[in-house]
């Protein structure tokens, strides 16, 4: 399975990819913009926060399909194998097309339902992004719309792959990796209240009290 961040927060992203093996880090227009720091000064030091390992993915802005096509060009200029993160709309469609043409690999993102997600992989994305939290916030079911989208892969396009995003509570990120999501991007506070339970702090602590009391020496 592959844990991606969903955040423009490098010291974050270098922290937690020096204590797990972070496969890649999301980016899309409103996280970069809460960051503050323009995208393509953003990219290169995500790059190398991430140790110049792991896969990137930014977003297009521009409405139009040529302003995408123009986006993505720029962003594959700055950083090398960059995946381009494109809405699945009529336009992103087409744009996600052409891109294929081009040899640019795409995320198929903006997706709140699985036959939309099914449609930017089968006009050549490589990657597709259910929005979780997004969806149930509509009063649908984020994790139900993940499974339904799997099982539209393994009997379409099973090359392709599913990076479930959008997650407001490590509940939610849970449910989808119990249903076999294969692929997750969290936001740096849901990575860390996976590992913050203060009961595993007191566990770890008395650990060090038993054995300190015992044999007067914090090591083996
Ligand atoms: C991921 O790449 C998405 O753009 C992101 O998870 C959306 O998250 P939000 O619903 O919190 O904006």
């Amino acid at each position: 399975m592959k844990i991606l961040l969903d955040t423009s927060d490098v010291k974050a992203i270098k922290r937690i990819s020096g204590m797990f093996p972070v496969w890649g880090v999301t980016t899309n227009p409103a996280i970069v913009a809460a960051g503050g720091t323009p995208l393509f000064d953003l990219l290169p030091a995500i790059r190398d926060a991430m140790g110049g390992k792991g896969t990137l993915f930014a977003q297009v802005i521009s409405p139009t399909v040529e302003g995408m096509i123009d986006d993505a060009q720029k962003l594959r200029e700055r950083v090398e194998n960059l995946v381009v993160k494109v809405p699945v709309t009529p336009c992103g469609l087409k744009v996600i097309k052409e891109l294929t043409a081009q040899g640019i690999p795409t995320l198929a993102t903006s997706v709140y339902g699985a036959a939309q997600g099914l449609l930017g992989l089968l006009a050549g994305a490589q990657y597709v992004s259910p929005y979780v939290s997004r969806i149930d916030a509509q009063g649908g079911n984020g994790p139900e719309v993940v499974s339904e989208l799997q099982s539209l892969i393994s009997t379409h396009c099973p090359e392709k792959e599913l990076v479930a995003a959008s997650f407001k509570s490590p509940r939610q990120a849970l449910e989808c990796m119990l249903i076999g999501c294969k692929g997750i991007t969290l936001p740096v506070d849901i990575f860390d209240l996976f590992i913050a339970d203060p009961a595993v702090g007191i566990a770890v602590k008395q650990f060090e009290e038993k054995w300190q009391n015992t044999f007067h020496q914090n090591n083996l």
